[in-house]
């Protein structure tokens, strides 16, 4: 079953592997890494010592668990960017190792455009994939993005927040709220017991289809310093409504973008993608304005949502299929957009 590729994913805080044969995914092995939590957010020298750590033991678990061999493999994949350079390093690296001794190309992915990719992993069941071209909200904790996708390896940006990414907006508002990092999945959790209505936030207005979310950051950070003086047990008396009242503000914020996307380009596809793609809030509210103004709507497998190899290996499918190489001079780009691929 041809092509065989073995894709590496350590652009951030997870050290992933996957194999993939002739398109399907073999498997998909994620290791993550708790060292983090204590400090709110990702410490890059912490994250990149975890990669080495951890990437022989996640390659050797992917490779057996696919039941191959080394000779068995066509290609070695990696995710070039972007994300923190000393993490794509220790991939990036172990790819160039491994591709060299096997005598076999290498294939570099961007990260970003894989994200998307992981709405055509095959699933086992039969569910229909978003056909060309359609429209996918990309959020992650670096990331979000409104992309045209018009083909498998051809995108374009239509809009992007132009200071902090919606996964940080929840990360650093847990923060604030002293929860352990990464704070985006706590919050949906206590969200979903908590009154969307009781707290307002304010909203940035962005020409164009752009973002901006510093603003509710610090309208947060206010918010819960001045309350906390009044009441120094705001925080945990309030906790459900406060963390429905801020995903609901912040969602709103993504789904306003996306909607007027939609009537601009005048495409009804809809999809989104990236580890934000995982909040419940988003992916009913998704769901609603779907139904509402007769689009067809697209949400990754739960698995694919953050981070994981199997997104890198349905790129490097892809890219194998073109022929679409790196040489062994590829170098990890922490800013890689979608212009600096080939
Ligand atoms: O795509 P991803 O795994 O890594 C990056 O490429 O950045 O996204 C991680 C981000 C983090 O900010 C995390 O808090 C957020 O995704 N996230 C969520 C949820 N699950 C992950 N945010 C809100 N609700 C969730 N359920
Ligand atoms: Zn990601």
């Amino acid at each position: 079953m041809r092509p065989t590729i073995l894709a590496i994913e350590s652009s951030c805080d997870e050290t992933s592997a996957a194999v993939i044969s002739n398109g399907k995914v073999l498997n998909n092995i994620v290791a993550s890494q708790n060292e983090h939590h204590k400090y709110g957010g990702v410490v890059p020298e912490l994250a990149s010592r975890a990669h080495q750590r951890q990437i022989v033991d996640v390659v050797e678990e992917a490779m057996h668990l696919a039941n191959i061999v080394n000779e068995n493999l066509d290609a070695i994949a990696f995710t070039r960017g972007p994300g923190l350079m000393g993490s794509l390093l220790v991939g990036v690296s172990f790819a160039k190792g491994m591709a060299v001794s096997l005598d076999i190309p290498l294939i570099e992915v961007n990260h970003m455009q894989a994200h998307i990719l992981a709405h055509f992993i095959p699933t086992g069941q039969d569910t229909v994939k978003p056909s060309f071209p359609f429209l996918c909200l990309t959020v992650s904790g670096g990331h979000t993005q409104l992309v045209v996708v018009r083909d498998y390896l051809e995108m374009d940006i239509i809009g992007q927040t132009q200071d902090d990414a919606v996964g940080e907006a929840f990360d650093k508002a847990a923060k604030i709220m002293d929860l352990p990092y990464p704070g985006g999945p706590l919050i949906d959790r206590y969200a979903a017991e908590g009154n969307p209505n009781k707290f307002k936030f304010p909203d940035t207005d962005m020409p164009a289809l752009d973002f901006s979310f510093s603003g509710i950051k610090t309208a947060f950070l206010y918010f819960i310093r001045d309350n906390k003086e009044k009441d120094p047990g705001f925080i945990e008396n309030n906790l459900k409504d406060i963390c429905a009242s801020l995903q609901y503000k912040l969602v709103g914020m993504l789904m306003n973008r996306l909607e007027k996307a939609s009537v601009q380009t005048g495409i009804k596809q809809i999809a989104i993608a990236g580890g934000v793609s995982a909040n419940t809030g988003l992916r009913m509210e998704l769901a609603r304005r779907g139904k509402m103004l007769g689009w067809q709507t697209f949400i990754p497998e739960f698995q694919y949502c953050t981070d994981n190899a199997a997104m890198i290996a349905m790129a490097a499918h892809f890219k194998y299929l073109k022929g679409d190489f790196a040489g062994m001079d590829c170098a990890p780009l922490p800013n890689l957009n979608f212009d600096s691929e080939g």
